[in-house]
């Protein structure tokens, strides 16, 4: 099977552009933060979002699945309940981010995503894929761009979507994020030795997805 890791910060555009090139490829794309967003939702319901010893009992009452269309659309699901939309608002992200430094999640979600990468040629994005969840993947890919850039980008994404934020709020959670990704004990978001780096700082979509193809098929 074909394992593609996209591992980078928040914003730097993997979702979109691992799916084009998932789509182009005719491999599935796996969109991993969908996981923690879903136990951060899983959290917030039941109000232990701040008391990680109740978010690890909690993993043992919940059920987190990932589906796909035809069109090859990740859906996620909580329970059997389809929550693919409810894990996209600034409260989730930063819930997501809180829950995916606890190890016993890290844990709870792993057999998940290895198993899909078992049976399918996938792209998978995340932030320790390369490192910790599909250490032979190829190629590994490190998708960065500014944090300015970045914000720029969720800000537009969320301003569509109705979401009533400001761009400077956007900025400081960016910057927020990056520092627990990359700062926290488990499975840190960094760059592997093996890691091809790949920066969409001012580049629009279809030159970033059009890098990303080049880049893999060029080292598969
Ligand atoms: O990619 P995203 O914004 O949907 O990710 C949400 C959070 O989940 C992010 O702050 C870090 C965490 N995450 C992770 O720790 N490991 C992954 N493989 C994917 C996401």
């Amino acid at each position: 099977m074909i394992n593609v890791a996209i591992d980078g910060p928040a914003g730097a555009g993997k979702s979109t552009i691992a799916k084009g090139a998932a789509a182009k490829l005719g491999y599935i794309y796996v969109d991993t933060g969908a996981l923690y967003r879903t136990v951060a939702l899983s959290a917030v319901r039941n109000g232990v979002l701040d008391d990680t010893d109740k978010i690890v009992e909690m993993l043992g009452d919940i059920k987190v699945k990932l589906g796909f269309d035809d069109d090859g659309t990740q859906c996620v699901y909580l329970n059997g309940e389809d929550v693919s939309s409810l894990i996209r608002t600034p409260e989730i992200s930063m819930g997501a981010s809180k829950v995916s430094a606890i190890p016993q999640v890290r844990e709870f979600l792993l057999d998940l995503q290895r198993d899909i990468a078992k049976n399918n040629n996938v792209i998978m994005d995340g932030r320790d894929i390369a490192t910790a969840v599909l250490p032979n993947a190829k190629p590994k890919i490190f998708l960065t761009a500014t944090a300015e850039c970045r914000a720029q980008r969720r800000y537009k994404e969320l301003v569509e979507k109705g979401e009533n934020v400001t761009y400077e709020d956007v900025l400081a959670d960016v910057n927020q994020r990056d520092y627990q990704d990359s700062h926290r004990e488990i499975a840190p978001l960094k760059p592997t030795d093996e890691s091809i780096m790949a920066d969409t700082t001012g580049m629009i979509l279809e030159e970033s997805v059009e890098m990303i193809i080049n880049i893999i098929k060029e080292n598969i």
